[in-house]
C-alpha cells in the first residue's frame, strides 16, 4: 500500500485498540436506555453517543417511524426527481419552519456535502478549508478538487490567517470559499462564525460553506443549531446539518440563502438525482423530532442537557485535568481531552473501560497522530451521578496513563498548543499544515 495519508499508520493504531478490545466491538443485544450498552454482560455509561437530546428514544419518533413503516413500507426506492412521498415534502416544510429559510432534505449529511459542493464550487474557485474539517466535507470538495478547483488548508480556527488568504486569492480566482464545521466533531469548538459573517459583508467574492451537524438541537432558537444562533444566514453563505446526531432521527439538510439555490440543489445535486432518498421510517422519526423542535419543548431539553454539561465542567474543574481539556466558550455537549500521543490514548480508555464508563478514542485518522485525545459527549439523558464517577474516572486514568508514559499535563497541552498553532502558544509555531492531518 503506498499513499500520501498514512493509511498504514491508521491501521497499526486501529489494529492495536482492536486487539485490546476497545474498538469495533459488538455491544450486547438488549432493549437500550440511551445511557448504557453492555460488553460481555458488564454493564458500560457511555459518554460516545451524540444523540444529545435523547430523541432516537423517544415515543413520539418511535410510533411515527413505525406507523410510517405500516403505511408505505420499509423502502422507497425511486429517485424523488421522479415522484416523492408527501412525507418528504412535509418533513421539509417543517424543516424550513425551523431553520426559516429554504431546506432540502438528504439521505445523509455526508451525501447533501457530495449534492451541494460541486454545485456551488466552479473550477475557477478556490477553496480554502478549516484542517479539522469533517471528513464528509473533505470527501466531497475532493470531487471539485478533481474537476479544477484549487484548495487550501487553513490551521484550526485561525481566523486571524483567513482574511490575509482571501485578500490574496480573490484576485486570481472567481469565488473564495472558506469549508468549515459549525461545532467541530472532534474537540467541540466552534467556528468563529461572526467573523465569517464579517468577511462576507467585506469581500463579495468570499462565501462559507459550514457544516453544523453537531450544532443542531441543542443550540438555538427552535434547535437550528450553533451558527444560526450567532449569526443570521448570509446570502452567500449555505449551511448543511445532520438530523441524525442531536435531531435523534437519521439524514441530512442543507439550508439554502434563497429559494434559487435550492432549485439548483434539487435539479442538479448528484446525489439528489442518483441515490435513494430515506426511507419512510427514517422521514417518520423526523418529522416527529421536527414537530418537536419547532415547538416550546426543545427548550425545555435545551435546558435540561445544559445542566448535564455544566455539571461536567464543574466537576472536571475540581481536578488538575482541566487543563488538558480544549475547553470552548460554548455550551457545546462535545469536549476533548488532549492526551498526546495514540499509545497514551490507549491505556486511559483501557482504564475508563475498566471502571465502567465508555467515551470514544479520538485517534488518527480523526486527529493527526500525535494529537490524540479523549472525547466526551454528554447527552440529556446522563444521571448527574454518573457525570460526577466518569469524570473522577477519567481524572484517574488520563493521569495514570501520563504517568506511564512519561509524560505530564503541561506538556500536552503545550505539544497541543504548537501542532494546532494555537495563537500565544510559547514555541515556535510552525504555521504549515501537518501533511497527515486527515479527518
Ligand atoms: C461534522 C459531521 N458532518 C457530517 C457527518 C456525517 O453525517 P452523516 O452520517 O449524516 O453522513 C458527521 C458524522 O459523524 C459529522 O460529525
Amino acid at each position: 500500500m503506498d499513499n500520501s495519508y498514512n493509511l498504514k499508520d491508521v491501521l497499526r493504531y486501529t489494529d492495536i485498540v482492536e486487539e485490546q478490545a476497545l474498538v469495533y466491538r459488538n455491544i450486547d443485544d438488549f432493549i437500550l436506555n440511551g445511557r448504557t450498552i453492555s460488553f460481555n454482560q458488564k454493564e458500560i455509561v457511555s459518554f460516545a453517543s451524540c444523540s444529545y437530546l435523547g430523541l432516537e428514544l423517544d415515543p413520539r419518533l418511535k410510533t411515527l417511524a413505525a406507523e410510517m413503516a405500516i403505511r408505505y413500507g420499509t423502502a422507497f426506492p425511486t429517485s424523488r426527481s421522479y415522484y416523492k412521498l408527501q412525507i418528504l415534502e412535509e418533513l421539509e416544510l417543517l424543516l424550513e419552519k425551523m431553520f426559516e429559510k429554504p431546506c432540502i432534505h438528504t439521505t445523509s449529511t455526508s451525501l447533501g456535502h457530495i449534492a451541494a459542493l460541486p454545485v456551488l464550487i466552479g473550477k475557477n474557485d478556490a477553496i480554502i478549508y478549516d484542517h479539522q474539517v469533517h471528513n464528509s466535507v473533505r470527501n466531497a470538495f475532493m470531487i471539485c478538487k478533481g474537476a479544477g478547483t484549487y484548495t487550501e488548508a487553513l490551521r484550526h480556527n485561525r481566523m486571524d490567517l483567513l482574511e490575509e488568504k482571501v485578500v490574496r486569492l480573490q484576485t486570481k480566482y472567481n469565488n473564495v470559499w472558506f469549508l468549515g464545521d459549525g461545532i467541530y466533531s472532534m474537540m467541540g469548538d466552534a467556528v468563529e462564525a461572526e467573523e465569517l459573517y464579517r468577511l462576507m459583508n467585506k469581500y463579495k467574492k468570499f462565501r462559507v460553506y459550514l457544516d453544523d451537524a453537531h450544532g443542531i438541537g441543542w443550540c438555538g432558537k427552535n434547535g437550528k443549531g450553533y451558527v444560526l444562533d450567532k449569526i443570521e444566514m448570509h446570502p452567500q453563505m449555505v449551511m448543511a446539518a445532520s438530523l441524525g446526531k442531536g435531531f435523534g432521527s437519521f439524514g441530512g439538510v442543507l439550508v439554502c440563502p434563497d429559494a434559487e439555490t435550492k432549485r439548483l440543489f434539487r435539479k442538479l445535486g448528484s446525489t439528489l438525482i442518483f441515490s435513494t432518498p430515506n426511507m419512510p421510517a427514517v422521514l417518520g422519526a423526523s418529522i416527529a423530532s421536527a414537530r418537536i423542535h419547532i415547538s416550546n419543548e426543545i427548550n425545555k431539553l435545551q435546558a435540561e442537557l445544559k445542566s448535564k454539561v455544566d455539571l461536567f465542567i464543574s466537576e472536571v474543574s475540581k481536578y488538575g485535568l482541566l487543563k488538558t481539556l480544549r475547553i470552548d466558550k460554548t455550551d457545546s455537549p462535545i469536549f476533548f481531552f488532549g492526551v498526546g500521543k495514540p499509545e497514551t490514548g490507549i491505556r486511559s480508555l483501557d482504564l475508563i473501560v475498566e471502571k465502567g464508563f465508555y467515551p470514544s478514542l479520538a485517534m488518527h485518522p480523526a486527529m493527526p497522530v500525535n494529537n490524540t485525545g479523549i472525547r466526551v459527549t454528554i447527552t440529556r439523558t446522563h444521571k448527574n451521578e454518573e457525570i460526577v464517577q466518569f469524570v473522577k474516572a477519567v481524572n484517574d486514568s488520563i493521569t495514570q496513563a501520563l504517568v506511564e508514559n512519561g509524560l505530564s499535563a503541561d506538556s500536552v497541552v503545550r505539544h497541543f498548543d504548537k501542532l494546532l498553532g494555537i495563537k500565544g502558544a510559547t514555541d515556535n509555531v510552525d504555521e504549515t499544515v501537518p501533511e497527515n492531518v486527515h479527518q
